[in-house]
Order: structure tokens, then C-alpha cells, then sequence
């Protein structure tokens, strides 16, 4: 069992013992059910063949399944040919769907705009067009650096119409972190926006754009040829003519016919940079059929989706996998209906989430448990306010979420009706894996349970040995599926050597886990060096290195506490180099490292807490051990330090520290 790294509070999910299961209401009803796993274990491939026929169009059929001769890289479906515009889009419009609203948006500033699917395949073709004639051709890249808008969606699926590949950055990395994925992807393009708004106020977005593609002594020239920039507050931009374009000016300009580019299945759908376990971020790489494939069935069955009638929500920011797959990949090519919203929940009011449940009517509601934390701390009598009773199926995701949160979303979100799925799954693994199917599943607070039909995973020791229930220890995937990552952009070795290597031939997660007395999972978090902040993924070593890039700091060891709120907060333990060392004053030298942190990655990783120590604990071979910081962090009794080089180091940094902000 990985005890040594795994995140602390969630000892409650060791106990619970409380089942839902499905009313015979909704079970009659449901999309899933129970002969969905007899048929997919019945035929494992023969299930997924069956799968990409029903919910995806096909310029051309696909005769092979499977090509798992070349593993860990899988091909799905490859000699098939098809495009994700055209199956999120176009084919709703063919079929005679078009006048069903596709995007119901909602800006922050409470601006709405409701587009159908007609209406989104004039956008999308219209872009397409726009991107075509910049030179973006079949297989180049484009980043997209944009808010959650109407626009955001469209720049997605004009890349995936041309076959360009698109990286998207989340709109609240640096300048620097959105450089340096725009010189990994050498990208060609960049879609941004002048600004977006948030928490009541617009905030610039290009500036970080214009330093990202800046020219930088010892660094080749950028990529980027041309900057699409979409007008969405109307604030002053630095202008570079001849680089810049306005997109509504160059959307207006353009076609709205566009024959979408047929790719084979196998081709390049996009890029997304996640953390890993080392300082430099993973270009994320899916491709077309299987992706698709699988994004479809997992939205259709594990949501319940009936898409004449749901109004399907999902919280979840473009910048993240979640926003590909159940903002647009998913719903999109089942022809849902959704929300999306620009801002935040607290904007301008705590109650602006259940406002626009309420104004919508919405039916599927997809959100992280931090977000429901906080809501949970801002009192029920704020959701209490809202008519939510057309809510009837929810969603989590991003992290365990603790009982007490589950029972609330249950209770005051869900009117103790509306089953919960809690839905794990990651940016590498393309779409939800392991979830309770609503109408099937008896639930339980904290546990994502069960894999989907068609997916294989176990929980396995040190060896590989499957434990056996009642057991804990790492989560991994034993069969390939059809989202699976096919690689990490540029980087081969890292694939096979970050997901493949700990367990041969079989794909480990990096997540600890154990199975119950029934055999069900529950995640208990990460057992690698990566953190998990408001089920955002970072990585403690990049927030190292960015701390150590620091001219006053000599060394830098980053954990990550348990946080009520946020799952866990990010604590950094920081040597200053000697020349800094003497007259630092600690709430100065915090306040300048948060900051630059900030820059030099983003907002959502600066430190909570930076703690200046004079030593740093570390083995006989060197490696810091961060359990022992975890637990300073934590305010706990240090652990065992028996294996430290020098084992006073424990007492001379608690002693050193001032008491916890
Ligand atoms: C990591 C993946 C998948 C979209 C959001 C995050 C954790 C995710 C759950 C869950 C427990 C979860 C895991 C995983 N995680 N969902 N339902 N229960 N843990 O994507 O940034 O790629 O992070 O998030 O630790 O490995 P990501």
C-alpha cells in the first residue's frame, strides 16, 4: 500500500458504508442497463466496434477493431475515416436537428446568446475557412487561448473540421507557461480573445499572448504567424498589423460553406499539456475515432443523456480535459443541449450557479467537488432560493469526493433523488472510466465504484497481483480502450516510461486505490509527486523549479497539504541562498514568491503557504522526503525520520517555524 504519498482526510472514505440504489422510476428509464456489461464482457471488442457504428458517422467504415500490435500505442478503428466537426456538428443539421439549440450561453456580466446547431455549422465552416486561408493546413497546430465562449467552442471544432490538431492552454496559465506549450506544439496559430470576465470585472487575455510570441535573447523566434483575436470586452489591445486579425472581422468575410477535411481515425485530434511528475508538462496526445467513440458513450450512458429533452451542464473550463470531452466532444456529437458560462459561481452573487439551473432548466448538472465544497460552505438557504427540481442526474469529477459533500449534492442539489455518478478518469485516460451508471449502480458516497462496460481495471500491489477485495493499493488499466492517450507530443520514451513502466505491459494511473467488500473502487488520490488542487492536476517539482528560478532561492520542496476546500492546497518550503538569507523579512519574501510562481506558471499554482526553513529533509540518497514536510504542513506529529541523512533536520525546521498563517 503507497501510504507514504497518499493525501491525508479522506479517512472518512474508509468507513462509509451507506448505499443509493436507483429508483424503479428512473431505472426504467435509464439509457444503461445491467446487460450493458454482459455484453461488453461478453465481447470486449466486438462491444467498442459496436459502439463506434451506433453513436459516430463514418466517411468510411472501419474493418479493424483493435491494433494493439504496436503497444502501448493503440490504433482504434484506423482503417475507418471520419471528422469530429462533422460528427458533432454537421450531422444533426443532415439529420434534421438543426434548429435544436446547441449552446445555451451565459456570460458572466448576465449576456446571453442561444445557438443551434444550424447556426454553430455557419460558425464553425466560417472559421475553418478563416484558419485555411492563414496556411493552417491538415496536421498543423493551433493554440487556443481563449475564456469560456461561444467562440471557444467554435475555434475547437474549426481546428478539428481543417484536421489541425489544437492545443488548448487554459486561460489562466502565464505568458510563460502558454510560450513554451506554443514552442513544444510549434504551433502556427493563436486564438485568443482581448479579455474575458471574471469575478465582475474584465480581465486582459492578449497581453499574455503578445509576451508569449514576444522575441527572447537565446530563444528561436516563435511559431506563431498570425494571432485571431476574438472582441469580447472591448478593452484596448496592443496591435501588431499584419500578425493580429480581429475573428469577427475574419469570420464576417468568410464562406460559411466548408467541406469538412476527412482524416483517418488515427489522425491527430488534439493536444493538452497536463503536470507530470518532472518540471516539463506533458503534451497529452489524442487522436479521432476512438476518442470520439468514446466520448459519445460515456456522456450518453453515464449522464443518462436523453437529447431531445436533457438541458446538459457542465462546469468545466475549455482550458481542462473535461471541457473537451463534456463540453464539446461529448454532448456535441450526441446533440445535446447545454449551458455554458463564462464566469464564476460567486458572480455576482452565491447563488449565480442555481440562478441559471434554475433559468434553464437545467436536467444534467457535471461539477468538481471543490466546487461543491464551496457551495456546502456558503449555506444551503443560497441553492434553497432556486427552483432545481428539474435536476435529475449529477455528475463529479476531478477528485475523491468526501462523504459529506456527496450527501450534500445529494440532498440540497439533488432533492435526495438525483443519482450521483462519480466519475473518474483523466486527462491521459480521454474520457470517464470507472463511474456508477444512473439507473443501474447503487451508489455510495465517495466511491466511483465501478469501470464502464468495455473498460478493464484493477487494483494491484507492489507486484502487479491483483489485491483482493477488502484490499488497497494502485490503481491500474489492464486493456487498452478507445480514448486512450496515443502518446506524449514529441516524446515517445516518456510514454512508455511514465504509464507503462511500473507495471509491465499494463497502464498505471498514478492513483492509489482499494477495493471493498463488494469488489468496488475508491480512489483515495494521488501516490506520485503530483497534487491535486481543485481537481486540477499540478505538479510539485514544476512549482520547484519555478521557485528555484528565483534568484533568492537556493532550494525548494513543494507538497501538497489537505485542504477542506480545495482537496489539497499547495505548501512550499523554501532555503534562501545566504546573500538573501539574513534580514528576510518572511511575509515579504512570501508575497514575492507567490507572485512569481504566478508568472511563471499561473495563478492556480501559487503556493498557499511558503515556509522559509534553513535545511531540508532528505535520504542518504538525497531524495526529499516529502511525507515528513506533508506532515509539518498538516500541523501533525513528524513521522518516522529514521531514514533521513541527518535526522535533526525534522526538529531544526519545526522549530524554525512560526505558527501557520
Ligand atoms: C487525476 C486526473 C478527469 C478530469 C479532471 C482531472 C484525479 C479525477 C477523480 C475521481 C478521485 C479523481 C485522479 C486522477 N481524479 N477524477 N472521480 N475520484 N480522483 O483530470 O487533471 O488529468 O487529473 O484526477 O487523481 O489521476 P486530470
Amino acid at each position: 500500500m503507497p501510504q507514504d504519498n497518499q493525501p491525508t482526510g479522506l479517512e472518512n472514505l474508509l468507513h462509509e458504508t451507506r448505499t443509493f440504489p436507483p429508483s424503479d422510476a428512473f431505472a426504467a428509464q435509464a439509457n444503461a442497463q445491467p446487460e450493458l456489461y454482459e455484453r461488453a464482457a461478453a465481447d470486449h471488442l466486438g462491444f467498442w466496434a459496436e459502439q463506434a457504428k451506433e453513436l459516430v458517422t463514418w466517411k468510411t467504415p472501419f474493418t479493424q477493431t483493435l491494433d494493439w500490435s504496436d503497444a502501448p500505442v493503440a490504433r482504434w478503428f484506423a482503417d475507418g475515416t471520419l471528422n469530429a466537426a462533422y460528427n458533432a456538428v454537421d450531422r444533426h443539421v443532415v439529420e434534421g436537428r438543426g434548429d435544436r439549440v446547441a449552446l445555451q450561453f451565459e456570460g458572466e456580466p448576465g449576456d446571453t446568446r442561444t445557438v443551434t446547431y444550424a447556426e454553430l455549422q455557419r460558425e464553425v465552416s466560417r472559421a475553418a475557412n478563416v484558419l485555411s486561408s492563414l496556411g493552417v493546413a491538415k496536421g498543423d497546430r493551433v493554440v487556443i487561448y481563449l475564456p469560456m465562449l461561444v467562440e471557444s467552442v467554435v475555434a475547437m471544432l474549426a481546428c478539428a473540421r481543417i484536421g489541425a490538431p489544437h492545443s488548448v492552454v487554459f486561460g489562466g496559465f502565464s505568458a510563460d507557461a502558454l510560450r513554451s506549450r506554443i514552442a513544444d506544439a510549434e504551433a502556427k496559430v493563436v486564438i485568443t480573445s482581448d479579455g474575458g470576465y471574471r469575478r465582475g470585472s474584465a480581465s486582459a487575455l492578449k497581453p499574455a499572448v503578445d509576451e508569449a510570441i514576444a522575441p527572447r535573447e537565446g530563444a528561436p523566434a516563435s511559431s506563431i504567424e498570425h494571432v485571431l483575436v476574438v472582441r469580447r470586452t472591448g478593452q484596448d489591445v496592443a496591435w501588431t498589423p499584419g500578425r493580429d486579425i480581429w475573428w469577427h472581422e475574419a469570420l464576417e468575410a468568410a464562406d460559411v460553406q466548408h467541406t469538412p477535411v476527412w482524416v483517418d481515425a488515427e489522425h491527430p485530434l488534439f493536444i493538452l499539456y497536463t503536470s507530470g511528475t518532472t518540471g516539463k508538462p506533458k503534451g497529452i496526445l489524442h487522436t479521432t475515432g476512438g476518442y470520439l467513440t468514446q466520448a459519445a458513450y460515456t456522456h450518453k450512458y453515464v449522464f443518462d443523456l436523453k437529447a431531445d429533452t436533457d438541458v446538459y451542464w457542465c462546469t468545466a473550463d475549455i482550458g481542462w480535459v473535461t471541457g473537451h470531452t463534456y463540453v464539446v466532444y461529448g454532448p456535441l456529437v450526441n446533440g445535446a443541449t447545454q449551458v455554458i458560462y463564462e464566469g464564476t459561481p460567486d458572480s455576482p452573487h452565491q447563488g449565480r450557479w442555481w440562478e441559471i439551473v434554475e433559468k434553464y432548466k437545467v436536467s444534467i448538472l457535471y461539477t468538481a467537488p471543490t466546487a461543491i465544497r464551496t457551495c456546502m460552505k456558503w449555506g444551503d438557504e443560497i441553492p434553497g432560493k432556486y427552483d432545481l427540481t428539474s435536476l435529475r442526474v449529477l455528475g463529479s469529477v476531478g477528485e475523491p469526493i468526501n462523504p459529506e459533500a456527496w450527501m450534500w449534492y445529494r440532498r440540497v442539489i439533488g432533492g435526495d433523488k438525483a443519482p450521483i455518478v462519480d466519475t473518474w478518469w483523466q486527462t491521459e485516460t480521454g474520457a470517464i472510466m470507472i463511474s456508477p451508471l444512473p439507473g443501474v449502480t447503487a451508489t455510495k458516497p465517495g466511491s466511483a465504484q465501478t469501470p464502464l462496460p468495455g473498460i478493464i481495471a484493477d487494483v494491484v500491489d507492489d507486484d502487479a497481483n491483483p489485491v483482493p477485495d477488502g484490499g488497497g493499493g494502485y490503481l491500474v488499466l489492464t486493456q487498452p480502450w478507445p480514448a486512450m492517450l496515443r502518446g506524449i507530443w514529441g516524446d515517445l520514451e516518456r510514454f512508455k516510461d511514465t504509464y507503462w513502466s511500473r507495471f509491465k505491459g499494463i497502464y498505471f494511473a498514478g492513483d492509489g486505490a482499494k477495493k471493498d467488500e463488494d469488489g468496488d473502487i475508491w480512489l483515495l488520490g494521488r501516490v506520485d509527486d503530483v497534487m491535486n488542487v481543485s481537481g486540477h492536476r499540478l505538479s510539485t517539482t514544476e512549482i520547484e523549479s519555478a521557485l528555484v528560478s528565483h534568484e533568492m532561492v537556493a532550494e525548494a520542496a513543494v507538497v501538497g497539504a489537505a485542504d477542506e476546500l480545495t482537496g489539497q492546497s499547495v505548501v512550499a518550503f523554501v532555503i534562501l541562498r545566504s546573500s538573501f538569507a539574513k534580514d528576510a523579512d518572511p511575509e515579504a519574501v512570501q508575497a514575492l514568491l507567490r507572485n512569481h510562481v504566478a508568472k511563471e506558471i499561473g495563478p492556480i499554482a501559487k503556493p498557499r503557504r511558503i515556509l522559509v526553513v534553513s535545511e531540508l529533509p532528505k535520504t542518504r540518497s538525497g531524495k526529499i522526503m516529502r511525507r515528513l514536510l506533508r506532515d509539518v504542513a498538516e500541523n501533525r506529529v513528524v513521522g518516522d525520520a529514521s531514514t533521513l541523512a541527518d535526522s535533526s533536520v525534522m526538529a531544526l525546521i519545526s522549530s524554525g517555524l512560526a505558527a501557520p498563517a
